[in-house]
Parts: C-alpha cells; sequence; structure tokens
C-alpha cells in the first residue's frame, strides 16, 4: 500500500492567512496540518508517501519533511502546476504507485483519536474503493453519501444544495490500482476539476465500494473555525 497526501490547492478561504504559506503548512495547536494526516497514514503501516503540492509550496513541504527517515519513510514529492481536482493526484501519481494500492489523504483532514479503526481499513484493505462517511451538520460542504431504505449506498454527491442525508465522504480514500486507470478516463466537471466523488461512484456503479460509516472525531480545516476547532480539540487531548 501506497500514501498520497495532496496539499495543494487555491487555499483562498483562508486568506490572509494562506496568502504567502500553504494552509497545510498552518499550525493545528502544535504542529504543522500535514503531520496529522501523515500520522494517520503511518499509523496504517504505510511506508511510502508522496507529497502532492502546488508549485510555489513545494518547497516549503521538503524542508518541513525531508527524505522521511526522522518519520521512519520515506517520502517523495511531486508538484501540482494547477488546482485541477483532488482526482488529478493519481494521475501525478502514476508512477510512485506503481503496481501498488493506495491511500489518498487531503492534507487538510483530521482523523483523531480512533486510530485503529483507521489502521485495520488500510490494513486489510484488498480491493476496489473503501471510503469514510461521517455525520456532520453541514453535508452540503462535502461528498454525500445517498442511502436507500436498507442502508445501501446508492450514490454520492458533489456538494448537492439538497443533500439527501447528512453523511459527508471524508477525505481519506483507499483504493486498488484501477484507481490510475480511472483517473486518466475521467472528464473535468462544470467547476473544471477531476473529482474524487466521480472516482467514488465508479466504484459504487461496480458495486465495488465499501463505505465506513467514522463515528470518531474528523474535521476539514478549510474554514477559520474548524482550523480553530481543531487546534482546540488537539489542545483538549494533549492536555488529557
Ligand atoms: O474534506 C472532504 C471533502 O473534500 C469531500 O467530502 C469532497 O467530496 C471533496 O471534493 C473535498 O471537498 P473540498 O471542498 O474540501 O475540496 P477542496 O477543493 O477544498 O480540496 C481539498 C484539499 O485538497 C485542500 O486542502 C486543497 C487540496 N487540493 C484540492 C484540489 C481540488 C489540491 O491539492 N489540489 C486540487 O486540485
Amino acid at each position: 500500500m501506497k500514501g498520497i497526501i495532496l496539499a495543494g490547492g487555491a487555499g483562498s478561504r483562508l486568506h490572509p492567512l494562506t496568502k504567502v504559506t500553504s494552509k497545510q503548512l498552518l499550525p493545528v495547536y502544535d504542529k504543522p496540518m500535514i503531520y496529522y494526516p501523515m500520522e494517520t497514514l503511518i499509523e496504517g503501516g504505510i511506508k511510502e508517501i508522496l507529497v502532492i503540492s502546488d508549485p510555489h509550496n513545494i518547497g516549503n513541504f521538503v524542508r518541513l519533511l525531508g527524505s522521511g527517515k526522522d518519520f521512519g519513510i520515506k517520502i517523495s514529492y511531486e508538484v501540482q502546476d494547477k488546482p485541477e481536482g483532488i482526482a488529478q493526484a493519481f494521475i501525478i501519481g502514476e508512477n510512485f504507485i506503481g503496481d501498488d494500492n493506495v491511500t489518498l489523504i487531503l492534507g487538510d483532514n483530521l482523523f483523531v483519536g480512533d486510530g485503529d479503526f483507521l489502521r485495520d481499513a488500510i490494513m486489510t484493505f484488498n480491493s476496489g474503493g473503501r471510503v469514510f462517511a461521517k455525520q456532520v451538520k453541514d453535508p452540503n460542504r462535502y461528498g454525500v453519501v445517498e442511502f436507500d431504505s436498507k442502508k445501501n449506498v446508492i450514490s454520492i454527491e458533489e456538494k448537492p444544495a439538497n443533500p439527501k442525508s447528512d453523511f459527508a465522504v471524508t477525505g481519506l480514500y483507499i483504493y486498488d490500482n484501477s484507481v490510475v486507470t480511472k483517473a486518466k478516463n475521467l472528464k473535468p466537471s462544470a467547476r473544471g476539476e477531476l473529482e474524487i466523488t466521480d472516482i467514488n461512484n465508479l466504484y459504487l456503479k461496480a458495486g465495488n465500494l465499501d463505505v465506513k460509516i467514522y463515528e470518531n472525531y474528523w474535521l476539514d480545516t478549510g474554514t477559520f473555525d474548524s482550523l480553530l476547532e481543531a487546534g482546540n480539540k488537539i489542545y483538549q487531548l494533549r492536555k488529557k
């Protein structure tokens, strides 16, 4: 299993904090944000990680994380020239992925306090796709899961105006090697991006998407409030 951390993007929702630096380098209590998704991958037993960021910030990630030796892993780096979609990570990372399976985590997603659950989910993965859904108050900010009356997942919609449930798809995605071909065959969405939700729907249609309900603490730190909330949560956990 290889791991990818996607840590680019414009970060414009957090200006001026992100005017001269990357969102994923901002502090979350006592560490830069990217440490948290990186630790999630390491806890999942992943030893080779590719960090993808934009041309302006990639050098800072190299300065921060280096070869990965300090963390007991090997880290490689690739540049995403423009933020053309989360699913582009599999095209940029094609050589790195090789013939392996891959876990992608968004560099601004924090999964806190449930290492065992995610570790098992990564370690027991065999084939298809596996994603994690979390009940949230504001589902229209996310990819949203639609269930039928028997709680089977029937679709995932990206940022729907009228969400069909309050279960958001989190930014941790585990896929078999076919994700590379799937990503290469995607067409950009109306907003011009290769959508991760389209990848998930391809697996779903093929009957190969395992949607696990995640019950622990998860935060996408894309807003000022969620960034502060994440810092406070880590502070509370450290003080326990
Ligand atoms: O956080 C989970 C959500 O992440 C999912 O529920 C959605 O289905 C998924 O589309 C995504 O939604 P966001 O609105 O959070 O996506 P955003 O464009 O903010 O990108 C997420 C992170 O990935 C962010 O840290 C920037 C980075 N990124 C994004 C894109 C589109 C890149 O590095 N390159 C990109 O091309």
